[in-house]
């Protein structure tokens, strides 16, 4: 089977999804690896990457979406926020919103990533209350993200998938 894995990612973090599942599956089935690209809608399996944009997939990978007709496709992203099985479910329920009716999807996977230091001096800009000091501390949680184990976490997914 062959598959291709497509990632749009403006700060690295869905790079590095997608670089772990490339390396956890075998070289010779990859048909392509890159941002959207209709090259990459002849493979058998897709494997999507996108980054949070207002609670949604980034607009590439919309666009790319909407090209996909029968494939099976794995989706996995980061967001920002994290910490909370609900807010990564609400987000991908988002995105699944964009396949067409004969795609099919074959498993999901979502971790937090981190964000620009000038989103952290938006947030000290902010008069002080409870909602500033929980961005402030979401903030922070995320500078490490995505983690060993996040991507340890994205390869047992794959290997359930593949079992
Ligand atoms: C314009 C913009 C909008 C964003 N909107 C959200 C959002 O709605 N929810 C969220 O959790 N994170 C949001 N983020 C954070 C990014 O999704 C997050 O940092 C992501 O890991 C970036 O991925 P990348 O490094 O692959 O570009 C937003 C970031 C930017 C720049």
């Amino acid at each position: 089977m062959t598959y291709s894995v497509v990632y749009s990612s403006k700060t690295g973090n869905t790079r590095m999804l997608a670089e772990a599942i490339r390396s956890f599956l075998p070289n010779e089935n990859c048909t392509y690896m890159g941002e959207p690209s209709s090259q990459a809608l002849v493979a058998d399996r897709i494997y999507v990457g996108f980054w949070t944009d207002k609670g949604t997939c980034d607009p590439e990978t919309a666009a790319f979406l909407s090209e996909l007709t029968t494939q099976e496709v794995f989706l996995f992203g980061t967001a920002g926020f994290g910490g909370s099985a609900e807010y990564f479910e609400k987000i991908l329920a988002e995105v699944k919103q964009k396949l067409g009716p004969q795609v099919r999807l074959i498993g999901t996977y979502m971790c937090q990533g981190k964000m620009p230091q000038g989103v952290r001096r938006r947030y000290e800009a902010m008069e002080e209350s409870p909602r500033r000091q929980m961005l402030l501390d979401n903030f922070d949680r995320a500078l490490s993200h995505p983690d060993e184990a996040d991507l340890q976490h994205l390869k047992d997914a794959l290997q359930m998938m593949n079992r």
